[in-house]
């Protein structure tokens, strides 16, 4: 049998433990330091059951006094986890929502946090790089231009039933339908022929990428806000076999050299004669897949040798210089590149999406 311990040791143990237990619960800042009371002191190997544990070497007559007086610290030290269980509960569950907020603001200026280039964007500068390789400018025009710009100059004059196929939208602005959102690039080439001609600057070799409108309604594959490049050569004796293989050193360029591109007969009003652009599809790499209709290949733009009314209306003498002309949408581009099956993501602003481009 051990040795007799007197009631006051274990009355000082007793204060001892109210004490260090109240000082780490008062401390506490998280639920698994305040557990650490449950485990060091309440549980089963814990100081105050140890204590329990003592009683058989006290008197007996004050055994069940000290009993007591350890139920009763037992009691004290449960109340007072609990009236902290709650509040160390309520902020962790701050903390862990902070965490794992997310932050639907367009815009995240946050230290750390960069933002990064639009897919559009990327494939615009590509595609501005390997023309400016080329020997051509880049040049910009107006989004909102007139008709004689959009239309008149183009060849396709008040009444053409080609102007229907723009689906133009227009602005309220001068006389109707006189001013509108331009619904292709080709305007910028008007401008580009009056500036060369008036600065006495041909030939010309340049580039013309944008924005682009049209009355349509979004789907899979059409965008009613798009972008286009448009390009311009103007030259002594340009012909149709420089239009081609400009088009197919583009495309390799971008895609590879295993892309190759093809034309086929179309017709536009500025150009004469006029090509559809088709390209190997980047996707199955021409062995037939969904996005090509298993054709293997995918219409990009139109292009023809620039037409000698368009010429005159630039003041520029078609019996002296030629020309090609071609256009195509930059968004289709980009879908093919990246297999995105749905055109709609690129004006969504969904993070998950553009930072996968980041
Ligand atoms: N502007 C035409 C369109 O938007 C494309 C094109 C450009 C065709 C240049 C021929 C030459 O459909």
């Amino acid at each position: 049998m051990s040795e007799q311990i007197t009631p006051e040791v274990i009355y000082d143990q007793i204060s001892d433990i109210i004490e260090a237990s109240q000082s780490t619960i008062s401390s506490s800042t998280t639920s698994a330091e305040l557990e650490s009371i449950d485990r060091d002191v309440l549980g089963k190997k814990g100081s105050l059951t140890r204590l329990t544990q003592q009683l058989g070497r006290v008197d007996a007559d004050v055994r069940s006094a000290i009993g007591a007086k350890i139920a009763e610290a037992r009691a004290t030290i449960v109340a007072a986890v609990d009236t902290v269980r709650d509040s160390i509960a309520a902020s962790e569950n701050v903390a862990r929502l902070a965490a794992e907020r997310l932050d639907l603001t367009e815009f995240a200026p946050r230290i750390g946090i960069n933002g990064s280039l639009h897919p559009i964007t990327l494939t615009r500068d590509a595609l501005e790089d390997i023309f400016v390789g080329l020997g051509f400018s880049v040049e910009d025009g107006p989004e909102i231009d007139d008709d004689f710009h959009c239309f008149e100059a183009l060849n396709l004059p008040v009444g053409h039933p080609a102007r229907s196929g723009f689906d133009t939208m227009f602005v309220d602005v001068g006389e109707p339908e006189s001013t509108m959102l331009r619904p292709h690039t080709s305007p910028v080439q008007v401008r580009v022929m009056q500036a060369a001609v008036a600065a006495n600057a041909l030939p010309i070799y340049s580039i013309m990428p944008g924005k682009v409108f049209r009355r349509d309604t979004p789907d899979a594959r059409h965008l009613a806000t798009f972008h286009q490049l448009e390009g311009l050569v103007v030259d002594r004796s340009i012909t149709f076999g420089d239009l081609a293989g400009t088009i197919d050193t583009f495309t390799k360029a971008y895609f590879g050299g295993d892309i190759d591109s093809r034309l086929r007969p179309a017709s536009f009003p500025f150009t004469e004669p006029s090509a559809e652009f088709e390209i190997g599809c980047a996707i199955c790499r021409g062995a037939g897949c969904r996005t090509c209709s298993n054709t293997g290949w995918i219409e990009l733009g139109g292009c023809g040798m620039v037409h000698p009314n368009v010429l005159i209306a630039c003041g520029i003498d078609p019996e002296v210089y030629s020309g090609f002309a071609f256009g195509f949408g930059i968004d289709r581009l980009v879908s093919m590149r990246y297999a995105i099956p749905d055109i709609r993501v690129m004006l969504d602003n969904d993070v998950r999406f553009l930072s996968q481009f980041a």
